[in-house]
């Protein structure tokens, strides 16, 4: 069995995919133990709690400075002992010293196909504007490893989305998430399982 931990920052609408692909039996071998949120009012804390799952709130508000959110947020993590690290919309900047006790067992989804429209201040609605104001006509999701870089480590799996005319950034937010995200997370999520289990 694959233990995940989940970090979120907002809706939570790729953990619920998870919760969701985990209950229809499509994402097997797989356990979400624990939930973490930098934002205390986030209502993926509230798809944790509907699915069962412990979710806490490390949030850096609560620490007098970066390296003690760090060593808190790391901490967090190690208590719930996971194999894996799944960044779900988690907008905080991974600290090394998590990078470095996680290698090679953080992923990240990112709503664009890498290596448009992604590194620093690419996130969320932003990188939306930015595909629609270039004028691509595809765009799409990634799901990636994740390295000290910003969004530069190795691609697991890629899906493309058409971009139509009249799109809104929330418009393409919302068919990139439905036709990519909620589908290649977890699918990304289950071939880590199946590979775990094949190497045990
Ligand atoms: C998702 O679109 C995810 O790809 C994006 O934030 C959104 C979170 O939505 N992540 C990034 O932009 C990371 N650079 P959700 O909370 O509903 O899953």
């Amino acid at each position: 069995m694959l233990k995940i931990v989940v970090c979120v920052s907002g809706g939570g609408t790729n953990l619920q995919a998870i919760i969701d692909s985990i209950e229809n039996g499509k994402l097997q071998n797989t356990e979400i133990v624990g939930v973490i949120s930098n934002n205390p009012n986030a209502y993926a804390l509230e798809r944790a709690k509907n699915a069962g799952v412990k979710g806490i709130c490390v949030s850096p508000k609560s620490f007098a400075d970066r390296e003690e959110f760090n060593k808190a947020f790391l901490d967090a993590l190690n208590d719930f002992n996971p194999d894996l690290v799944v960044l779900a919309g988690f907008l905080v900047v991974i600290p090394k010293i998590v990078i470095e006790a996680y290698r090679g067992r953080i992923i990240n989804i990112h709503p664009s196909l890498i290596p448009s429209f992604c590194g620093t201040g690419y996130y969320g609605l932003k990188v939306h504007e930015a595909a629609l104001a270039r004028g691509v006509k595809i765009t799409g999701a990634t799901v990636h490893y994740v390295d000290e870089g910003t969004d530069t480590g190795p691609i697991i799996m890629q899906k493309a989305v058409e971009v139509l005319d009249g799109d809104t950034p929330e418009i393409l937010q919302r068919r990139v998430m439905e036709q990519a995200e909620w589908i290649i997370l977890p699918e990304s999520i289950g071939l880590i399982a199946k590979e775990t289990k094949e190497t045990k």
